[in-house]
């Protein structure tokens, strides 16, 4: 018997769901909707700019919460700019760092197995600023090809601005090897700032801000127990003093002073990227998640999400239909597994598996160049978070076995 699911009333008003579409989102702990709840029942006021009792207390939950969030996340308070979701915060990258601080020629490097998110953004800066957006190949087995990251930085040195990672990717599961991405940059000394996706990384490890030496780390707090309507970019403490990542939208709140011909960005850090009311409740909610998920450790999590990874591995390569794509080895995916039924579309794969109450995700999960370089018209994912069991593999894996009595 899973030990959270109890936690989650999703499950209790669907007593039959399977739910394996987490890479998608997660469901939400009713801590986490009782937090929401509570914030707009008892505390709700606008934050920072009052006076009065109330505005005081919604601004403690705003910057208690905000102080968890980025513990959380190994990172200070000052690092943690809050954004709507993991596109938003790699846009405030594109905006508030690259359009700052990159001119004509430079190069943003990507992997083919980017999301959507980590793409477009940096198309649109090529477009304006005439930046140029390089892909790092990938191995047979949808790993990182380090050897043409080095060639590639060989080839173009200090042209190469920023490495951009997914840091788990959400169609293969692959974990990004960013120590030696890191290393590489080092050894040929090569003047690059590092971003991660975190969008699919946040809600299985730990993440260490600090250590993982990467300038930006982007994630989503919808897909980690936490609430729809809220994420966060997290940057380099140093990049924010000397003014490298600016603000990237403008109004109240993110001002010291306003004259009628310029304005003073606000000397405190965590203020200057807060322009108008932010969702203080959704920020609770993200805390709670972020508690909730503290009190079961991160290393608990990511090894239970292991443990899935693997029998899924094991159980779906029983079916002779189902062509597993991604890394063969759980020490370098995290998260999901995704496949192709032979002969069927995901659409209809997925589709018979609803039937069964097992939800997935089919398409091409907006990796879409990933999926045209692989000749893949569109896979089906199966995304797990903590109240899945092996339970929940089984009734998928039967579910599966289906189709063929159907697609004759
Ligand atoms: C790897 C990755 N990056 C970015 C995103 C975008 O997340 P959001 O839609 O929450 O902005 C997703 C969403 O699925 C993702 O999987």
């Amino acid at each position: 018997m899973n030990l959270y699911k109890k936690d989650f009333p999703i499950f209790n008003n669907n007593p039959k769901l399977v739910y394996l579409d987490n890479g998608a989102t997660s469901q939400k702990p009713q801590l986490v909707i009782d937090a929401i709840s509570s914030y707009y029942e008892n505390s709700c006021a606008n934050v920072h700019r009052g006076v009065h009792h109330l505005s005081d207390v919604s601004t403690t939950i705003f910057e208690t919460s905000k102080k968890t969030v980025a513990s959380f996340f190994g990172a200070k308070n000052s690092e943690l700019i809050f954004t709507r979701n993991a596109t938003e915060a790699l846009n405030g990258l594109a905006y508030g760092w690259a359009m700052n601080n990159l001119k004509e020629g430079d190069i943003i490097l990507v992997s083919l197995l980017e999301h959507h998110a980590n793409i477009v953004p940096w198309q649109e800066v090529g477009k304006q600023i005439g930046t140029h957006l390089n892909y790092i190949s990938l191995t047979n087995e949808g790993l990182l090809d380090i050897n043409d990251l080095e060639e590639k930085i060989i080839k173009h040195g200090n042209k190469i601005k920023l490495i951009s990672l997914a840091h788990v990717s959400n169609t293969l599961g692959t974990i990004a090897p960013i120590n030696k991405v890191i290393s590489l940059i080092k050894k040929h000394k090569i003047n690059c700032k590092v971003s991660l996706d975190g969008a699919q990384s946040a809600p299985h490890m730990k993440i260490n801000f600090a250590k993982l030496g990467v300038d930006f780390y982007a994630f989503s707090g919808h897909k980690m127990l936490g609430p729809m309507g809220i994420g966060g970019l997290l940057v380099k403490e140093t990049l924010l003093q000397n003014n490298e990542m600016k603000p990237w939208l403008f109004g109240g709140g993110m001002i010291e002073s306003v004259y009628k011909e310029k304005t003073i960005f606000n000397e405190d850090l965590s203020e200057r990227f807060i322009p108008g009311t932010p969702d203080v409740a959704s920020v609770a909610g993200l805390a709670t998640a972020c508690e909730y998920l503290n009190k079961i450790e991160m290393e608990k999590v990511e090894q239970d999400d292991k443990a899935l990874v693997k029998y899924a591995l094991d159980q779906l390569s029983t079916i002779n239909e189902v062509e597993i794509i991604g890394p063969k080895s759980t020490q370098d995916r995290l998260g999901s597994v995704a496949f192709i039924y032979k002969g069927v579309h995901a659409h209809d794969v997925a589709q018979v598996l609803d039937g069964e109450n097992v939800a997935v995700r089919s398409g091409h999960h907006c990796t879409m160049p990933l999926h045209t370089e692989n000749k893949w018209v569109a896979t089906v994912r199966a995304s797990f978070s903590i109240y899945n069991s092996k339970d929940d593999i089984d009734k998928l894996v039967n579910a599966i076995k289906k189709i063929k009595t159907i697609f004759k």
